[in-house]
């Protein structure tokens, strides 16, 4: 049974939770008898936002995988995802209510309400010298940062307040996190007050903590379907990302090699897919090569309004720009991208031109191909465009890739031969709706 790991392949936003719905709805489908789909998420937290549409309804899940909405499919939550648990909770009314099984691993981390703080208190402290991030504020660095240091409350720590208690007073770690809130000039909310705000929301986990791990190598080796789900973009990666302008986890599928120990044995066919818009944007600060700045930013506003680009999690307005073949051909080789689903290819319908960005000219030479594209690449980088016709077509109804206008099918063309036709475009998204899509 092949894994499909799907990840963004931008700055996150990617429309990721559209494709991953079509995947596991076909996995379920095809599912033999006897046998279950696993959907892992394997990073991040509720900084995601993953929209999914069914008919009339719109469903937003953040901190869980978007199998939640699938009776009978098993998501599986693991070690390296961070728990905000009253987000947890909230999903957890979906899952019960559209019959999603949930399991979350003992050793993922707790984001504490004492880690939200510290994420707003340093990004107002920042933004005073412009050096904020722009995070989503939902405790996510801190989080992380914890469990790198090994400190971090478990979710298996959740049990009973003495156990919560005892963990946030091993080796000072309550202590020593509330004074830097208190450092930020900010009342740091009490031990206590934490313990009582662990212990009020940890029920409904503690009763769905196992061991993953097992769970998806034991799946795995029964041959059933596992649809690994990454959070936020390859550009975000903090490895690979333009650091400090990044989220703190891996955005790539080493980070689900690397937390559950599941391979590309050699009888599995490995296909890792990357979501990535027909344009581009971004959300918070950061460099971005193609933003829609100058004479390009009233096209940028109409893509906004058009992509209803504001963020899921944040209702931010995303940044818009023009694809970056640079950033994407980067991204599938850090990425190990073996496929791509190419999402609202309608929303440029209309324009009469579109640029796309084929190259970078940084220090006055232009950018090799496997150069690291480091923050001040990205800071520095000329971008070089082509300019390609467009369409006026609505496209939303479209479900061959033949039967689109031909201007977008040599869009589609184009990025294929960027990628020197080793990585084949296999989804384009026409429109929200969850069947509006062009399959392979
Ligand atoms: P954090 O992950 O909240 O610490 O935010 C760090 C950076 O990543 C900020 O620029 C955020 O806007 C961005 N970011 C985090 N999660 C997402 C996401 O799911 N989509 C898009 N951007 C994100």
């Amino acid at each position: 049974m092949a894994i499909k790991t799907i990840i963004g392949g931008q700055w996150g936003d990617e429309g990721k939770g559209k494709v991953s719905d079509l995947i596991i709805a076909e996995a379920v489908r095809d599912c033999p008898a006897g046998t279950s789909v696993i959907v892992v998420r394997f990073n991040g937290g509720p900084n995601a936002g993953h929209t999914i549409k069914v008919g009339d309804r719109k469903y937003v899940v953040h901190n869980l995988a978007s199998g939640i909405i699938h009776a009978g499919v098993i998501n599986v939550s693991g070690p390296l995802v961070v728990h905000d648990l009253e987000a947890v909770n909230q999903e957890l009314d979906t899952a019960e209510e559209c019959g999603g099984l949930v399991v979350f691993d003992r050793s993922a981390p707790v984001i504490l309400p004492l880690h939200k703080q510290l994420d707003k208190a340093v990004e107002l402290a920042a933004s005073a010298n412009n050096r904020a991030i722009g995070t989503t504020g939902r405790g996510i660095g801190p989080a992380y940062s914890d469990f790198w240091s090994r400190d971090a409350l478990k979710l298996g720590d959740l049990v009973n307040p003495e156990r919560i208690r005892r963990a946030l007073l091993n080796r000072g770690y309550y202590e020593s996190r509330a004074a830097i809130v208190s450092h930020f000039g900010l009342q740091p909310i009490s031990l206590d007050d934490t313990v009582d705000w662990c212990h009020a929301h940890s029920g409904r986990v503690v009763s769905r903590l196992g061991d993953t791990r097992e769970i998806v190598a034991e799946a795995h080796a029964k041959g059933w379907t596992i649809v690994p789900e990454g959070a936020q973009g390859i550009l975000l990666d903090t490895v690979h990302g333009s650091a400090p302008f990044v989220t703190s986890s891996f955005c790539t599928a080493a980070a689900l090699t690397a937390t559950f120990g599941l391979y590309d044995l050699q009888e599995t066919p490995n296909e890792v897919i990357a979501i990535v818009k027909a344009y581009t944007t971004r959300v918070g600060e950061g460099p971005f090569p193609t933003e829609m700045l100058g004479t390009d930013q009233a096209i940028g506003e109409d893509v906004r309004n058009r992509g209803q680009e504001f963020g899921a999690t944040t209702g931010r307005p995303r940044r818009c720009g023009w694809l970056d073949l640079v950033a994407l051909r980067y991204a599938c080789r850090v990425g190990g991208i073996t496929q791509l689903a190419i999402t609202k290819l309608d929303i440029l319908s209309g324009l009469p031109e579109i640029k796309v960005c084929i190259g970078y000219e940084f220090e006055g030479r232009p950018i090799r191909e496997h150069e690291t594209l480091t923050g001040r690449v990205l800071r520095e980088a000329t971008p070089q465009y082509v300019t390609l016709p467009g369409w006026s077509d609505d496209i939303s109804g479209v479900r061959r890739r033949l039967d689109l206008p031909i201007n977008a099918q040599a869009y589609l063309e184009f990025i294929e031969d960027f990628l020197d036709n080793t990585i084949p475009i296999d989804f384009v998204g026409v429109g929200p709706e969850r069947d509006a899509i062009i399959l392979p």
